[in-house]
């Protein structure tokens, strides 16, 4: 099913009926009981009130979701139990056969599911989606309650319906079949961080009551501001919507319409969005040759090359001054040009600052060389320009550079091999000369996202897919603690003895409980002074999609609140490559990931 706002109606005299009435008032699917005209008590009736041909087989599929009946397959009482296993499983089969893989929706009761679990193991078709109140359902009996006390209350606030699902889906092993539907309630409003905690779930669709809704002033049912912004956030995540109402209700059409201009508010429709969630390996730019796709893309980039060019102007203002700046030349060592960007932005700071220049072109692919020479001959023929077909750490310069400027950055800073690269090309560089950028920090924090952890999973079958890390445009995902500093390198580096390994143990706070499923990986640089580029969530550079988050899966961890989740990290290096080692060592002491470099690493 593509994108829908669903309208959920518990029964219905005829489903053909609902779904043209759902059309009529713009919702594209609908939502019902399977048992839709009546409730046949009887497990063993097999007569389901209506033939499969009322619908076809196209409409059976992408027009609906059944919602099975409401029986309590984990029930204490051994004969309701059987009972409602029994119902359960005539309802699975009459969807399996209508909709050949079926949508199959079903309520949680509480937190014992074992039995649910046990029957979805079961089944080898359809989608599973599971419908979990967004707070405690018992909340909403005290409304109407005089009797209960303050400790009853208290206890049924303490209750939170994400441990049921979180327990199913462990007794599920993850299957990537089963997504959830958050039912919100207008008895209780959830808090800011429940709601992002369940963006990090495998969302379905969210349920809105058409209780939530409210007449505005000219007489159109809206929904208040704080349940817009919870609504937004779910929508902003593609969650679909399913607007649950009445039989009878004759606003159903309103509520669509609100919601369709809430979509359009807040759908996040950047031209990127086919990246979100998807692992991609981290480039290699040192070990491979990059092709011109990958320049055309890093091109494109809005702000990188502009915080760059302000940086060497800034640079060139810094080292020559006003009096000097008719004769005073300023070498500068463009390292790893690809196909010129960073060249024209030290031509454009020149010429913007007044500046004499002298370029010095280093590239190690052969066919952005080509490309390069070109560009000397055409574009910068009257330039003082000089281009060398070399990897730098091999270069012998004629002269030595005032600045050094490159771009080997990766998603986590220091994973393209900067440092080493930079330190290798440290004999081009005069001893008071500056590089920009002059320093790199990588950053991590704790991640539940259960859909990344199922795209890893995907790929086990082939490769040791937890043993990796992957740049991945990180969408459904909730940042249980925010990010810390973890390795820093800087440039120049001078060291007498130069060591780019490190190790480092960060701790994190969990406010929720969650499930930890990898580590989310940043970076930022600082250019030269404070000019700053930025893919830390916290100081991200505005506008700036060059770089991706990177993403360390671990094996997932069920999370209490305020637990400590402390992670170690490590950069090691041997004469060929470099990788990274990680580990989870509280609250539970987990497996060394990537150990030799055996998934993933880097080749120098
Ligand atoms: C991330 S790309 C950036 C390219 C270009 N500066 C830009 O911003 O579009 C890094 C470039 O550095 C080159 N490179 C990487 N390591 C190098 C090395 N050791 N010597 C020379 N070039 C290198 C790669 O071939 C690639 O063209």
């Amino acid at each position: 099913m593509h994108y829908y706002v669903c309208l959920h109606q518990e029964s219905t005299n005829s489903i053909p009926k609902l779904i043209q009435k759902a059309h009529a008032n713009n919702y594209n699917v609908v939502a019902t009981s399977i048992n839709a005209n009546m409730l046949p008590m009887d497990p063993q009736e097999t007569d389901p009130t209506y033939p499969a041909t009322v619908l076809s087989a196209v409409d059976w599929i992408s027009k609906l979701i059944f919602q099975v009946s409401d029986v309590d397959v984990d029930s204490p009482n051994a004969k309701l139990r059987e009972y409602s296993k029994a119902m359960l499983m005539r309802d699975v089969i009459w969807a399996e056969h209508l909709q050949t893989n079926g949508n199959i929706m079903v309520r949680l009761r509480g937190p014992n599911n074992d039995n649910l679990a046990e029957i979805i193991n079961s089944r080898s078709k359809g989608n599973w989606f599971i419908n979990v109140p967004i707070t405690n359902p018992e909340l909403a009996s005290f409304e109407h309650r005089k009797d209960a006390t303050e400790s009853e209350i208290e206890e049924a606030q303490q209750v939170d319906p994400w441990n049921w699902w979180n327990e199913l889906r462990f007794a599920i092993k993850h299957n990537a079949r089963t997504k959830v539907v958050v039912e919100l309630s207008d008895s209780d409003r959830p808090s800011r961080e429940c709601v992002r905690r369940w963006l990090g779930e495998p969302i379905e669709a969210i349920i809105i009551p058409s209780s939530l809704f409210v007449l505005n002033r000219s007489n159109y049912y809206v929904l208040q501001k704080e349940w817009q912004t919870i609504v937004g956030h779910f929508i902003s995540m593609r969650a679909n919507i399913i607007i649950s109402t009445k039989i009878n209700d004759k606003s159903i059409g309103q509520y669509s319409e609100y919601i369709k201009k809430l979509i359009s508010d807040h759908g996040d429709t950047h031209k990127l969005n086919s990246y979100e969630n998807m692992l991609e390996i981290p480039l290699q730019p040192l070990f491979d040759n990059l092709d011109s796709y990958t320049y055309e893309i890093f091109e494109t980039d809005p702000v990188k090359y502009k915080l760059y060019q302000e940086a060497i102007q800034q640079v060139l203002l810094d080292r020559v001054s006003e009096a000097e700046a008719k004769r005073k030349l300023t070498v500068v060592m463009v390292l790893g040009a690809g196909r010129g960007p960073l060249v024209r932005a030290v031509f454009n700071a020149a010429e913007i600052a007044k500046r004499k220049v002298r370029v010095y072109i280093i590239e190690k692919n052969p066919s952005a060389i080509r490309t390069l020479s070109n560009m000397v001959k055409t574009l910068w023929s009257k330039k003082d320009v000089h281009i060398f077909s070399k990897d730098m750490r091999d270069f012998s310069p004629p002269e030595l550079a005032d600045v050094l400027v490159s771009e080997l950055l990766g998603s986590f800073g220091d994973n393209e091999l900067s440092p080493e690269c930079l330190d290798g090309a440290l004999k081009l560089l005069k001893p008071d000369g500056v590089s920009i950028p002059c320093k790199s920090t990588s950053y991590i924090n704790p991640i539940m996202s259960a859909v990344l952890h199922n795209n890893v999973s995907q790929l086990t079958s082939t490769v040791p897919a937890f043993d990796s890390g992957y740049v991945v445009l990180l969408k459904n995902i909730y940042h249980i603690d925010e990010p810390q500093a973890l390795f820093e390198f800087t440039h120049p580096n001078r060291a007498a003895i130069i060591d780019n390994t490190r190790h480092k143990k960060l701790s994190f706070t969990a406010q929720k409980d969650c499930v930890l499923h990898g580590i989310g990986g940043y970076f930022d640089t600082v250019l030269y002074k404070n000019i700053i580029l930025s893919i830390n969530p916290l100081t991200h550079t505005p506008g700036m999609f060059s770089w991706f988050p990177m993403f360390f899966p671990t094996q997932p961890l069920t999370i209490k609140a305020g637990d400590t989740i402390s992670i170690e990290f490590w950069r090691r290096v041997d004469a060929e490559k470099v990788w990274y080692e990680w580990r989870v060592c509280e609250p539970k002491e987990s497996e060394l990931h990537n150990p030799g470099g055996m998934g993933y690493n880097m080749r120098l």
